[in-house]
């Protein structure tokens, strides 16, 4: 894995955002090399004091964009610069740091106890190992802040990197295709991200033989807390699809499934998180309305649904077991959820999942 390269056609947000994903895959704990190979603990810890999981997660929010859509990078460096390993290759990568890992306890346990374990410096695919191609430096400079190496030439990332990802938009996509095939050997992988390029047009435009993989990420990826769908081609087996999800994994989670579910993940999640922030909106509006003030409300209103989704994927309750707890009998809840089936709350959002599904299948027959 030390020596995988990894390759990007097309550097926007989704491309940028499953980039620092891989960046993070395999940075555990693990145990220290013996105490001649160590490195101080400073070296290790040193410079990572006071880095919260908070300031992590807006920093690379903010580098996606997510806070400030289209807003450009303060940050720039030229292509011939990220070629070399600097100090501020360096500092990009505290930026990708797990959580935790800042801590002075820990730095100071560590000093005590050399022997015991460290946070690997680097995931299991380095940053000089991560190619990027666009036309132009609007988003590869994002891809430079991370230390990953740039170019304008998409053939020039298939001569670098066996593993690549397809990340412009589907109309762009045949184009990036018809380009690449003259160029594609047996030891690539592609993983397309585009909506609605079924795998069978993807294996039709490549040389017989190719591998392909789907995968269909939502927004959330950018903050880590993704949900993404792989579905494989006809080509690919078990060593593939294993090491993609291992990559995937810090971006949340990653399930392989047949390819007519594709366009349903499309519904429930890759749009369904507009639902949830409309129901969010709605949330905060109402206890507005009651009299408290906005930011609290719009906090409150996204931690709820942020307790709420966890205890649903750890206690593996079915949701309406989850509601129907928290209904006193007369009391405040099951009041709110009458009205809520008043307005035909469920049967709206079921709509509302149909109505992208059948828009995502329209799309893909394009
Ligand atoms: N955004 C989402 O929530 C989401 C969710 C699921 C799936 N997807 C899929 O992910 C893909 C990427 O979406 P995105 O939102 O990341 O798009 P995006 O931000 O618009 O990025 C598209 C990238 O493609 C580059 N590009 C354009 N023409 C190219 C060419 N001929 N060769 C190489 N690169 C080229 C663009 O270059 P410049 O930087 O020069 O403009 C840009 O870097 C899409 O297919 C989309 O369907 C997105």
């Amino acid at each position: 894995m030390d020596q995988l390269r990894v390759g990007f056609i097309g550097a926007g947000k989704m491309a940028n955002a499953v980039a620092q994903a891989i960046l993070l895959a395999g940075r555990t704990r693990s145990t220290l090399p013996s105490s001649s190979e160590a490195k101080s603990p400073k070296d290790n810890f040193g410079r990572y004091h006071g880095f919260s999981h908070r300031k992590l997660l807006r920093s690379q929010a903010e580098q996606l964009g997510a806070h400030h859509p289209g807003g450009q990078l303060r940050l720039f460096r030229s292509q011939n610069h990220v070629e070399s390993q600097s100090q501020t290759s360096q500092d990009a990568a505290s930026h990708l740091r797990s959580p935790g890992m800042g801590s002075t306890s820990y730095a100071r346990s560590t000093a005590q106890y050399p022997k015991t374990k460290y946070w690997r410096p680097d995931g299991d695919v380095k940053a000089v190992n991560i190619f990027a191609s666009a036309p132009s430096n609007r988003n590869l400079e994002k891809f430079q802040t991370l230390s990953c190496r740039t170019t304008h030439s998409n053939l020039e990332v298939l001569q670098n990197c066996s593993f690549v990802f397809l990340a412009t938009k589907p109309h762009i996509l045949p184009t990036v295709l018809h380009e690449i095939a003259p160029a594609v050997t047996p030891e690539h992988v592609f993983i397309s991200m585009a909506a609605g390029v079924t795998l069978e047009t993807l294996e039709e435009r490549l040389p017989a033989g190719t591998k392909v993989i789907r995968i269909i990420p939502n927004l959330p990826c950018v903050v880590q807390s993704g949900a993404i769908i792989l579905s494989r081609g006809s080509c690919v087996g078990e060593k593939e699809v294993d090491l993609l999800k291992k990559l995937l994994s810090p971006s949340g989670l990653c399930e392989e499934a047949p390819e007519s579910y594709i366009d349903i993940h499309t519904g429930l999640s890759g749009s369904g998180v507009a639902y949830v922030y409309m129901f969010a909106e709605a949330l905060a509006e109402g206890a507005v309305k009651m009299g408290m003030p906005g930011p609290l409300a719009n906090k409150i209103a996204a931690q709820t649904l942020l307790g709420a989704a966890k205890m649903m994927l750890e206690t593996g309750e079915h949701p309406a077991a989850l509601r129907s707890a928290v209904c006193t009998p007369g009391g405040t809840t099951i009041h709110a959820l009458h009205e809520l089936e008043k307005g035909g709350l469920r049967a709206t959002v079921m709509n509302a999942v149909e109505a992208a599904t059948n828009r995502a299948r329209e799309m893909g027959k394009r």
